[in-house]
């Protein structure tokens, strides 16, 4: 879908903003909204770049830069630390054989850190694009990452 469809779809005006840059992001191809994107958008809402690339940088739920086809979100929140978040790091490191805010070779995932997720009852707990996974041990987390592997798909 183009800049133009997703605006036309949602809405030109402000108060979608956040929406037209989600739908932007998933429609990339890499899970980042591109520089050419947020010109055109800034053009077809008429409002500025910089006014764009601000909002971008408060969410860290968009990227420009590009990522895998899924985001890992790895709560490192105090009570996910408390409850053992650094050794969730540690195996979802070695399982994907990437570091934190990395992608891993096949383009399958981005490793990325996050603040409390709003899941504390069951910490630690990582977020998968829409999913979370809570109450993680090492196990678990190579059995997730195994299974949406397998999944093979989006
Ligand atoms: S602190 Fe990790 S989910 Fe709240």
């Amino acid at each position: 879908m183009t800049v133009s469809e997703i605006v036309d779809r949602r809405g030109n005006n402000r108060e979608n903003l956040l929406q037209i840059l989600h739908d932007i992001q998933d429609s990339s191809g890499d899970n980042s909204i591109h520089r050419d994107a947020i010109e055109e958008l800034a053009k077809i809402m008429d409002i500025t770049v910089a006014d764009i690339t601000g909002t971008l940088s408060f969410y860290t739920m968009f990227s420009t830069k590009p990522r895998g086809r899924h985001i890992i979100r790895l709560c490192e929140s105090p009570p996910c630390y408390i409850m053992g978040s650094e050794n969730i790091l540690d195996a979802l490191q070695k399982k994907l054989g990437v570091k934190l805010g990395e992608t891993t070779p096949d383009k399958k995932f981005t490793l990325e850190p996050s603040s409390c997720l709003g899941t504390c009852g069951v910490a630690p707990a990582m977020m998968i694009d829409d999913e979370v996974y809570g109450n993680l041990n090492a196990k678990k987390v190579s059995e997730i990452i195994d299974s949406i592997s397998k999944s093979g798909g989006n």
